[in-house]
């Protein structure tokens, strides 16, 4: 069975409690039950985890690039200024797809830009939950599509100059 990694960044443990008015009320339970059952149905081996640390989500990340896991990635406030979580994704070597779980683009100006999308397959966002199951459809077609191969950029990298 495909595995995949759904990784959460910081403060989204706290759901359920947290702004309840713009996150809802749902909690991190149910986002872990969202995804596993999502991933029952789409035959795949899903492993959620969260974490308050860009350090311990950029290792979780460079893991996904040494095994060739596929990720599903809230990279919550990260998404909008961490370029060290950027640079761990563009070592990606599975599909990547960005989730949230409201549409930045309608809220504050500073969660309109995406540091991180730029190098993801794409990304879902304003569905509450249901981005997650989104996402995981998403990553399912894709891994199906491209079985785990080298990083992009490793075929111009090590094609070296042409003969002639
Ligand atoms: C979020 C949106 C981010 O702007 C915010 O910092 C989050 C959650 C979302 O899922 O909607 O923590 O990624």
């Amino acid at each position: 069975m495909r595995q995949v990694l759904v990784l959460n960044g910081p403060n989204l443990g706290r759901l359920g409690s947290r702004e309840p008015e713009v996150y809802g009320t749902a909690d991190y339970g149910a986002l872990l039950e969202t995804c596993r059952a999502a991933g029952r149905t789409l035959g795949l081996e899903v492993d959620v985890r969260q974490t308050d640390s860009e350090a311990e989500l950029i290792g979780w990340i460079h893991e996904a690039a040494v095994h060739k896991w596929p990720v599903v990635l809230n990279p919550a406030a990260f998404t909008h200024y961490s370029y060290a979580l950027r640079d761990a994704l563009a070592m990606r070597t599975a599909p990547l797809v960005e989730v949230h779980l409201t549409n930045p683009a309608r809220r504050e100006q500073f969660r309109h830009t995406s540091v991180v999308a730029a190098v993801a397959d794409g990304t879902v966002a304003g569905f509450g939950l249901l981005s997650y199951r989104l996402a995981l459809q998403a990553v399912a077609t894709l891994a199906e599509a491209a079985p785990p191969a080298a990083a992009p950029g490793a075929a111009a990298r090590d094609s070296g100059p042409a003969a002639g």
